[in-house]
């Protein structure tokens, strides 16, 4: 029987609530007994009730049978959503051959505001802050070294209202809001376990209000309880003081509604959070706790009454929030001074530490937080630049506490602990590793044990600079998204992790800070405002909304940003002259024993990238049917093509000139118009033969790239037959190289080649050199997709002679897709899985003419040719001596035998 469709999806979550689109978009996966399978249609419904739903009466939507292959992204079609609702819905299909399914299992989604006029809740604050005389009066100064300059942060602010209810409830839904970040609890407890919510954004243009579910934390009488901290929101950063939003809508079983709203009746307070920061870290003095200042009956009296403020534009916040996924035990315990006692947790990671302690009334435990530390085992600060990265513990003196900060966090490894009464052992504290949770799809395994470790050093720092926006670090004054970063490991980050969401999101950021001459900030959100970016930078905007479309099939993505795109291409074109663009800040950023690269010119990497917006501009107009738009960018990049190459094109991509002792060529120069093709048919071979000879030659298999031309390099040698030669230079345990950062000790990926342990340019955490893991999923696995949403892929692993086996599977949009090779004496077998709906090209590797191909213990090929037909697995061609078929969805296992 045809199971069937599950794991539905709603806007690319499971079950969402907090839906404030009037169309939302519903995905679904499959799956079949037979190969090669496609969906052929698919219904629809969606019910206001539960039972209606059981019943199968789609009383909201009912798309009737679709004649479609696509189970992707569908657009809801039904009748207007309301605000504040509950909807369910099923979905079942119809295979290639018109076999019917039953319906799924019932799925929801709910709305949140869909309509602003819902919002009935007032922004409110605490008085003194409107006025910037008395705000600064309670202002810490911290934080006057390095990027940030003065924090002025204020104390965190405690705010609580009590309400009661006398009937029986359906559903209640609670929409809040409160900048910097917010802790939300009801009835003495967190509502939910997000972690610095909410999402970090340009509040001046929007902020974020997050949708929970409270209909099992009410009761009779309840109190809220809301704690507000500075995050972003601060004067620094072009804000004024942390506000809080708050609507409680109730719907009881008779029917009627009531709401609970942030208003003048709410009550304000100072509470046992001090100085609170994302760069300071925390002071809480737990001489100070209010207890029961979150449940009802609370005597308040000597609290103040709130104040309604100004706020900001609301909108749903639809993706996953930070939450912690993992708890580290520290490894090491250590006292390098009498009173110092220094944790090593084994990882560089973000989060903070939980502590547990005991002791008299007033004693103040600190903590301090490093990637590194010095040989006689202090710690050393030089990565965290101005940040004073610091959280303090004040005791009450009851009994066993615990403590763990609310609204900060940090990059670290060791920990530096004083002022600890009595003697800490490992158990003392506990580190809490957080990001933004976005799921993970990717795995990869290999026979190689420096590629594993390369790719666990970074799955942690992809995850270390996810903290609602893509960061390029976690521990210093930074950790902001800066767009280079961001975009340069938007392929890694997608086959690792779910991103759209959080990629949809930091679109939005982008679109929300663009000028209106075009122009965008290097800074996204632009807490510093870098205007105009370096086109390296900028590209980001192009760069992931392309890479959205490619992996998750999302057209409304080009659709919504299209004209911002547009303009920002149009703003390239203003600053151009005869097609090239000699401004940039950056350019080849970080290229080994350098910040900024001598041997790749700025105007090379902006022209480049100038081009490749035109270029990826040119496809998007395409795909969302801009036709006029596509012809004139498709004759732009042309023309900026010939421009480049006319400039920079001198035998190879070579315009630098050397010292006499130093012959060698730009790496980057030559692989970024080799990987768009931009190479003119017949110099082609001289540039890659090249840049391969000086690989080898000049450079023994290392790298001579920054971050721009590492990003390119892997595919730019593999698509051009060098597999070999990158696979060497991934290897090399020799500087620079990442078996070199590993070998030094790195458990992330640090920002620069070389092994910098004092001030400056030195995070041990960065992404922005990640792209390699990209090259072990489509060419050691050997996974790429070759059309949007991984409708047609290729299988093509690399089988290096020292490796025994690899395999990698991603949850796609379209479901699993798995391939893993392994050697067993003279043979090699291939494991393959692909999803209902996509069809693979498998390159099989034929080293001798002879071999002998099987596939489920069928010979399907042998004496150099294909011997048994079948509509599974079609025969294309024989290629760089590889047999190529052509296979649909299900299991395959391919066994090659040599003689
Ligand atoms: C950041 C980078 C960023 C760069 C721009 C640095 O300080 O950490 O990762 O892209 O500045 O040059």
């Amino acid at each position: 029987m045809l199971k069937p469709p599950y794991d539905l999806r709603c806007e690319y979550l499971f079950n969402p609530i907090c839906i404030d689109i009037r169309k939302p978009r519903f995905s679904w996966l499959l799956t079949h007994e037979e190969r090669n399978q496609t969906q052929s249609a698919y219904q629809i419904i969606v019910s206001s009730d539960k039972n209606l739903s059981k019943s199968e009466n789609g009383d909201v939507w009912k798309s009737g049978k679709i004649i479609s292959e696509n189970n992707v992204n569908i657009t809801y079609e039904g009748n207007p959503l309301e605000s504040d609702k509950i909807y369910f819905w099923r979905v079942k299909w119809w295979d290639k051959k018109g076999e019917e399914s039953e319906y799924s299992l019932i799925n929801h989604f709910g709305t949140a505001f869909i309509d602003d006029s819902y919002w009935k809740a007032k922004w409110i604050s605490r008085s003194e802050f409107i006025d910037k005389k008395t705000r600064r009066q309670l202002q810490y100064k911290s934080g006057k070294r390095g990027l940030i300059g003065r924090l002025r942060e204020v104390h965190a602010v405690y705010l609580r209202k009590e309400f009661s209810i006398s009937k029986e409830i359906e559903y209640a839904k609670a929409y809040v809001c409160g900048v910097g970040y917010y802790e939300f609890k009801l009835n003495g407890k967190k509502v939910g376990d997000r972690i610095l919510e909410p999402a970090q954004t340009d509040y001046n243009k929007i902020a974020l209000y997050s949708t929970y579910d409270i209909t099992d934390c009410l009761k009779k009488s309840n109190a809220i309880g809301v704690i507000l901290g500075n995050g972003r929101c601060i004067e620094i950063f072009g804000y004024d003081y942390p506000k809080l939003i708050l609507q409680i809508n109730i719907h009881y079983k008779d029917g009627m509604s009531e709401v609970i709203c942030t208003d003048n009746s709410w009550k304000i307070s100072n509470g046992p959070i001090q100085e609170n920061g994302i760069y300071y870290g925390e002071i809480y003095d737990a001489r100070l706790e209010m207890p029961g200042w979150d449940e009802p009956n609370f005597d308040d009296e000597n609290w103040r009454e709130a104040i309604i403020v100004d706020g900001y534009n609301l909108a749903s916040q639809m993706m996953q929030p930070i939450q912690i996924t993992k708890s580290l035990k520290p490894t090491e315990l250590s006292s390098p001074k009498p009173g110092t006692y220094v944790y090593d947790f084994g990882q560089n990671f973000t989060g903070y530490v939980k502590l547990k302690v005991f002791g008299p009334r007033g004693s103040e435990v600190k903590l301090r937080f490093a990637e590194l530390v010095y040989e006689d085992g202090n710690i050393n600060t030089a990565t965290i630049g101005g940040a004073p990265t610091t959280d303090k513990y004040i005791l009450k003196g009851e009994g066993i506490e615990s403590f763990e900060p609310h609204f900060t966090y940090h990059g670290f490894r060791f920990v530096d602990m004083t002022g600890f009464p009595g003697v800490p052992s490992l158990n003392t504290l506990e580190g809490l590793f957080f990001h933004s949770n976005v799921p993970k799809v990717g795995n990869f395994f290999c026979s190689n044990n420096l590629i594993n470790q390369i790719h666990t050093n970074i799955i942690w720092g992809q995850l270390s600079n996810l903290m609602s926006i893509p960061t390029d670090c976690p521990q210093r004054d930074e950790r902001h998204g800066w767009m280079g970063d961001a975009q340069l490991t938007v392929e890694e980050a997608i086959l690792n992790f779910n991103m759209v969401k959080f990629y949809a999101k930091y679109l939005r950021d982008i679109k929300l800070c663009q000028r209106g001459d075009g122009s965008l900030s290097d800074v996204v959100p632009p807490y510093w405002s870098f205007y105009p970016a370096d086109p390296a930078w900028g590209t980001a905007y192009i760069t992931i909304a392309w890479y959205l479309f490619w992996y998750y099939g999302d057209v409304r993505i080009l659709e919504e940003h299209y004209e911002g795109m547009k303009k920002y291409v149009e703003y390239l074109t203003s600053i151009a002259k005869e097609n090239l663009i000699y401004f940039g800040k950056y350019g080849d950023w970080c290229p080994p024993s350098n910040i900024v690269s001598r041997k790749t010119p700025i105007e090379l990497t902006s022209s480049w990238y100038y081009y490749h917006d035109v270029h990826f501009l040119a496809k998007i107009a395409h795909v969302i049917g801009k036709q006029e738009d596509h012809e004139y960018l498709l004759n732009k990049a042309k023309e900026i093509k010939e421009s480049f190459n006319t400039k920079f094109l001198t035998g190879v991509y070579d315009v630098v000139k050397h010292s006499p002792t130093d012959r060698t060529i730009s790496q980057t120069s030559n692989i970024l118009p080799l990987y768009l093709d931009m190479v003119p048919q017949g110099k082609k071979k001289k540039v890659l033969s090249t840049l391969v000879n000086s690989i080898k030659e000049d450079y023994s298999y290392h790298f001579d790239t920054g971050i721009i031309g590492t990003r390119y390099i892997f595919d730019v040698l593999s698509e051009n037959g060098y597999s070999d030669v990158i696979y060497k230079m991934v290897n090399q345990k020799s500087f620079p190289g990442y078996g070199y950062m590993i070998k030094e000790g790195a458990t992330t990926l640090w920002e620069r080649w070389e092994k910098l342990e004092a001030g400056g340019m030195n995070s041990h955490n960065h992404i922005m050199l990640g792209t390699v893991d990209t090259w072990f999923y489509n060419t050691i696995a050997g996974i790429k997709s070759l059309e949007p949403s991984w409708k047609l892929l290729r299988i093509k692993p690399f089988i290096p002679n020292s490796m025994n086996y690899a395999s990698a599977s991603i949850k796609t949009i379209k479901g699993f897709i798995s391939n893993s090779w392994e050697k067993l004496e003279k043979d090699l077998k291939l494991t393959i899985t692909i999803p209902v709906g996509c069809n693979t090209e498998v390159w099989i590797p034929i080293e001798e003419e002879s071999c002998v191909i099987t596939e489920g213990n069928v010979t399907i090929w042998s004496n150099n040719e294909n011997i048994k037909h079948s509509d599974d697995i079609e025969f294309l061609k024989l290629e760089e001596k590889h047999v190529i078929f052509n296979i649909g969805s299900g299991f395959y296992q391919f066994v090659i035998k040599y003689k």
